[in-house]
C-alpha cells in the first residue's frame, strides 16, 4: 500500500493540501456510435448497451495525438483556474505519443512551461489517481505550490481491429485538473489517496511484446476476470478510504469511479454501501477512456451543475498492472468548459 496523506497531519484543521482550482476536458470530434461498430464487428447496439451501458465513444482523428488532447484539456484547466503556470506537470497515459521520450515534457513546453519537471505516469485506467496522488504528495511536502495533472489517451490505437470485445468499450479523450497548495478546509481539497498494485495479475490487461511469441502487439484483456477484480478492488479501496477518513456512507455526496462498465459502477456503489450517493455516469457518451475517464467524468458533472462546492466526493479506479485505488476530496469551486 502506498500513500498516507494523514501522515501530513489530516487531523489538524488547515493542514496543507493540494486543492483543485481548475478542471478541463477535451474530446476528439469524431463520434463512433454502437451502430457504427455494428457495421464492422459482429455486435449490436442492444448488446453493447445491455452489457456495458455505452452508447457512443470518440475516436482520435488520423494524426491527432495524445499530446494534442492533453494540451487542450490542460489549457482549459488552467483557464478554469485563472492560472497561467504550474510547477509540475504529471501526465497519466497508456498511449504516449512515443515510447521514448515521455509525452509530458512536450505538453509542458507547448503550454509555456518548459523547465518545470514533467513526466508520464503509466498505470492504465488507474493512471489519473496515481498522477493526482503524486502531485498531491509533492504539494503536501511543500516542495511545490502548484501542479497540472492530466489524464489523456488515444487508447483506440492499441485495439485489435478484429476484437469486438475491446472495440465496443474503449474511447479516446483527455481531462485535467490544476492544483494549488491550500488548506484542507477549502472546497477542492484532495484529502486522502490510497494506491495499490499487484503485478501478479499483469497479463489480465496488457499489450504483449511482439517477441513474447504473441501474434501481434494489440491490447488484450480478460474481460470477465477483470470485471470481477475491478468490482472487488474498487469497493475495497473505497471502503478503506472511507474508514480512514471517517466519513459515514450517508455523508458521501458522489462516487466518481473509473468509467469501465455500467454494471461495474452499479456493483461498486452497492458493495461499498454508496447507493444513496450520486454515481457519476459518463461512459454512455465516451466509453472507457482509461486514464482520462475520471477527470472527464468530473468535467461532465461540473458542466451539468451536478455538484456543489464542498460536496464530499470519492474517486476510485482499477486498471492494468494491475493497479487500483481511491481518493477522497471535496468538490471544488470552479468554472469549467463543456467538453461536448
Ligand atoms: O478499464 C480497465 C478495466 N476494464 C474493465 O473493467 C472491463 C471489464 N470487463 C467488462 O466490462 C466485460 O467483461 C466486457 C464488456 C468486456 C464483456 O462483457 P461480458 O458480459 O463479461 O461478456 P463475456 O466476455 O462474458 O461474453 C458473453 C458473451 C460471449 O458469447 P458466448 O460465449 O456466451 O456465446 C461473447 O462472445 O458475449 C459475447 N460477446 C459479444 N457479443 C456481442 C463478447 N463481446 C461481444 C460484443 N458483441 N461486443
Amino acid at each position: 500500500m502506498i500513500s498516507s496523506h494523514e501522515q501530513a497531519g489530516a487531523s489538524s484543521r488547515g493542514a496543507r493540501r493540494a486543492v483543485i482550482r481548475g478542471l478541463g476536458a477535451a474530446l476528439p470530434a469524431k463520434v463512433v456510435t454502437n451502430d457504427d461498430l455494428s457495421r464492422v464487428h459482429d455486435t449490436s447496439d442492444e448488446w453493447i448497451q445491455r452489457r456495458t451501458g455505452i452508447r457512443e465513444r470518440r475516436h482520435a482523428a488520423d494524426g491527432e495525438q495524445t499530446s494534442d488532447l492533453a494540451i487542450l484539456a490542460a489549457r482549459r484547466a488552467l483557464e478554469s483556474a485563472g492560472a497561467e503556470r504550474a510547477e509540475l506537470v504529471v501526465l497519466a497515459t497508456t498511449t504516449p505519443d512515443k515510447v521514448c521520450p515521455a509525452t509530458a515534457p512536450k505538453v509542458a513546453a507547448v503550454l509555456g512551461l518548459a523547465g518545470v519537471p514533467a513526466f508520464d505516469v503509466s498505470a492504465v485506467c488507474s493512471g489519473f489517481l496515481y498522477a493526482l496522488a503524486t502531485a498531491a504528495w509533492a504539494i503536501e511536502s511543500g516542495s511545490i505550490q502548484s501542479a497540472l495533472v492530466i489524464g489523456a489517451e488515444t487508447f483506440t490505437r492499441l485495439l485489435d481491429p478484429v476484437d469486438r470485445t475491446t472495440a465496443v468499450i474503449f474511447g479516446d479523450g483527455a481531462g485535467a485538473v490544476h492544483l494549488e497548495s491550500g488548506s484542507e478546509a477549502e472546497p477542492g481539497a484532495v484529502l486522502m489517496t490510497r494506491l495499490y498494485a499487484d503485478g501478479t495479475d499483469e497479463e489480465l490487461i496488457h499489450v504483449p511484446q511482439p517477441d513474447d511469441g504473441a501474434q501481434g502487439s494489440y491490447f488484450q484483456m480478460n474481460g470477465r476476470e477483470v470485471f470481477t477484480k475491478a468490482v472487488e478492488a474498487m469497493s475495497a479501496s473505497v471502503d478503506s478510504v472511507l474508514g480512514e477518513i471517517g466519513w459515514r456512507r450517508d455523508e458521501v455526496d458522489a462516487l466518481i469511479a473509473h468509467q469501465a462498465n455500467l454494471r461495474i459502477l452499479t456493483a461498486v456503489a452497492h458493495i461499498a454501501g454508496l447507493e444513496a450517493a450520486d454515481a457519476e455516469i459518463h461512459l454512455d457518451r465516451v466509453g472507457n477512456t482509461s486514464a482520462a475517464s475520471i477527470p472527464l467524468a468530473m468535467a461532465a458533472a461540473a458542466a451539468a451543475g451536478r455538484r456543489r462546492p464542498g460536496d464530499r466526493v470519492v474517486l476510485t479506479a482499477f486498471g492494468g498492472g494491475t493497479t487500483w485505488g481511491a481518493a477522497a476530496l471535496t468538490w471544488p469551486e470552479l468554472a469549467v468548459i463543456d467538453p461536448h
